[in-house]
């Protein structure tokens, strides 16, 4: 399959690309999105032979539920079997954008979209782009990150062909992602609200209407082996590069000092740092992510600095935490995920 890349960029021929794409996911075809957060790559939610091809595509588990994104908030009422209060007032709050809502669901969203589960998560995008290609589909449209399943998830159209080109007949190209990490998962099927995914949503933010809302313990700590995964996407390696990555966290000079003595001698060892601290590593291939004092920066560039370690064939990547990055839930959860949560304390 021939795999056509279309721009959009406001102008009037965004009209005949969305369009376009809309009758593709009529058909039952895939497309792929820009949102605010990642590149989606979008099929009708109500098919479950396109839910099976966004899955072939990406070589998705079968037991990782996706999310269907929706126009607006009056969309959701043929997906859920109910809306407590506090999930409309937190839509109300948020939507559209980067927040993801788990609700019971009906019986209409297909197995294949839930993986089974009793619940759907159901999500209304920010993006210009995203609103008009659902509702040029006439139906919400399920759509993970646009990535093959266990690497970074796309921030570009080009990421997006790295890793479908062949597979999917069109990517509409809206630029980078402003936000550049997923959106925030939050639970409120349950008892009690849980962020199962921290994302540009912070917890804080939820907490003013939700008082007591907390994370899920599988959000910065590995899963104890044999536990059931709330969200089942949290059981699988996440965001990674192919080369292993180390996170070091301490003072600057110490954690650059650490590295480089790990790093010493070791071939396809290479560095994930701030801007202007490549020249610090002593000639090791270093990519940077943006200012040490920046998460927001570092979050719209880190998938697209891991895809840049792997195009260096880096067997082993280094990456120094400033104290910024580590406050930064999603950023950080992203990393940990990233380094299969091997964080290392810098030698005073
Ligand atoms: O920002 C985003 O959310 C992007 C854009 C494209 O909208 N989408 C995205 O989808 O990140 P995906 O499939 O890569 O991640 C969805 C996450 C997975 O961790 C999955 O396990 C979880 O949401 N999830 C989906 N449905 C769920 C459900 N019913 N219960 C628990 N977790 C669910
Ligand atoms: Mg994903």
């Amino acid at each position: 399959m021939k795999t056509e890349v279309l721009k959009v960029t406001g102008e009037e021929a965004d009209r005949a690309h969305i369009s376009k794409a809309g009758d593709i996911l009529k058909k039952g075809g895939l497309v792929a999105i820009p949102t605010e957060t990642v590149y989606g790559l979008a099929a009708n939610a109500y098919s479950t032979e396109a839910i099976d091809a966004i899955f072939a595509a990406k070589g998705r588990p079968r037991d990782n539920p996706v999310i269907v994104h929706v126009a607006a908030f009056s969309e959701i009422s043929p997906l859920v079997a109910a809306c407590p209060e506090a999930a409309r007032d937190v839509c109300r709050r948020f939507w559209p954008g980067p927040l993801t809502v788990i609700f019971k669901k009906s019986p209409l969203v297909p197995d294949a979209v839930s993986a089974g589960l009793e619940t759907v998560a159901v999500r209304c995008p920010a993006h210009p782009i995203a609103a008009e290609v659902i509702r040029a589909a006439g139906v919400p449209l399920a759509a993970p990150s646009a990535n093959t399943s266990g690497r970074p998830s796309a921030t570009t159209a080009a990421h997006v062909l790295e890793d479908m080109d062949g597979k999917i007949p069109l990517i509409l190209d809206g630029g980078p992602t402003p936000v550049g990490v997923e959106s925030t998962v939050l639970d409120l099927s349950g008892e009690a609200p849980l962020v199962l995914r921290p994302g540009e949503i912070t917890l804080e933010m939820l907490a003013e209407l939700l008082p007591g809302v907390r994370y899920d313990t599988a959000v910065f700590g590995k899963l104890p082996e044999h536990t059931p995964a709330r969200s089942p996407g949290t059981k699988y390696t996440h965001y990674a590069p192919r080369g292993e990555l180390l996170l070091v966290r301490g003072g600057a000079a110490d954690a650059m000092r650490t590295i480089l003595r790990l790093a010493e001698g070791q071939a396809g060892a290479a560095v994930l740092c701030y801007d202007g601290e490549g020249d610090a590593y002593g000639g090791l291939p270093a990519v940077a992510f943006g200012p040490a004092e920046r998460p927001d920066i570092q979050a719209r560039k880190l998938f697209g600095a891991l895809r840049e370690l792997d195009g260096l064939d880096a067997k082993k990547i280094y990456a120094r935490l400033s104290r910024q990055t580590e406050g930064a839930a999603a950023l950080y959860n992203r990393l940990l995920r990233a380094a299969g949560f091997q964080v290392i304390e810098a030698e005073g």
